[in-house]
C-alpha cells in the first residue's frame, strides 16, 4: 500500500446503519464490520474468515448482501446498510420487535446448531429471495452457497429458506405462535438451546 494511505488520518465518517445515521472514526482500511462491532457495537454481525469466504460478516448494502469484512467503511458513506439488528421490523431499518419473515422461517425450522453463521445466513437469505421469489431448492443451494455453516445445518436452512419464500409476510402469524406456549397449536420446541442462542443473535446480543 501507498505511503500515503499509511499516513492518512483518521477521520469521522457518517454513515446510515439501520436507519439511522451514524459517525464512526475510520482509516481508508478500516472494514464495515470493524466499524459496526468495535465502534457501533452492533454484534450481531461476526467475524469468520476476514477473507470473504465464509459469509458469517454479510450485511445488506443497499438490499443486497455484501461482505463487511472486505467492504472499505469509507465507501459505504452514501448507502444504506442493514444489520441482523435493524431486520426486525416491517421495513428495514427500524427495528419494532416484529420479527422479518426470514428470520421467523429460521426459528420455525430450526436452522441453526451454535447460531455462529445464522445472521450471515438470514440477511443472504434476504437477498436472495428479493431476486429469487419463488426458488426451487437447487436454486436455494446456489444462492446461499457463499455462506459457510460449520454446524453443518445446510438441509434446515434451506427449508427455512423455502419456508421463507412460502410464507413471506406470514411472519408474526407463526411468531405468536411460537411466543404462547400454552396454546394447544404451539409447536413444542425446546428453545433452551441452539434456539436460545439464536434468539441472541436474532436480537443482536451474541
Ligand atoms: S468474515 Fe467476512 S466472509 Fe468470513
Ligand atoms: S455455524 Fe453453527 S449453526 Fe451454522
Amino acid at each position: 500500500m501507498e505511503s500515503r494511505w499509511r499516513d492518512a488520518n483518521v477521520g469521522s465518517l457518517r454513515i446510515r446503519v439501520n436507519g439511522t445515521e451514524r459517525t464512526v472514526q475510520a482509516e481508508p482500511d478500516t472494514t464495515l464490520l470493524s466499524a459496526l462491532r468495535d465502534q457501533l457495537g452492533l454484534t450481531g454481525t461476526k467475524y469468520g474468515c476476514g477473507e470473504g469466504q465464509c459469509g458469517a460478516c454479510t450485511v445488506l448494502i443497499d438490499g443486497k448482501a455484501r461482505r463487511s469484512c472486505l467492504t472499505p467503511a469509507t465507501s459505504v458513506a452514501s448507502a444504506e446498510i442493514v444489520t441482523i439488528e435493524g431486520l426486525e421490523s416491517k421495513g428495514e431499518g427500524g427495528a419494532n420487535g416484529h420479527l422479518h419473515p426470514v428470520q421467523q422461517a429460521f426459528l420455525d425450522e430450526g436452522a441453526f446448531q451454535c447460531a455462529y453463521c445464522t445472521s450471515g445466513m438470514i440477511l443472504a437469505a434476504v437477498s436472495f429471495l428479493r431476486e429469487h421469489p419463488h426458488p426451487t431448492d437447487d436454486e436455494i443451494v446456489r444462492g446461499m452457497n457463499g455462506n459457510i455453516c460449520r454446524c453443518g445445518t445446510y438441509p434446515r436452512i434451506v427449508a427455512a429458506v423455502r419456508r421463507a419464500a412460502t410464507h413471506s409476510g406470514r411472519g408474526e402469524e407463526s411468531r405468536s405462535q411460537y411466543r404462547d406456549s400454552s396454546s394447544p397449536s404451539a409447536p413444542q420446541n425446546d428453545m433452551s438451546g441452539g434456539a436460545a442462542a439464536v434468539m441472541k443473535v436474532l436480537d443482536g446480543q451474541g
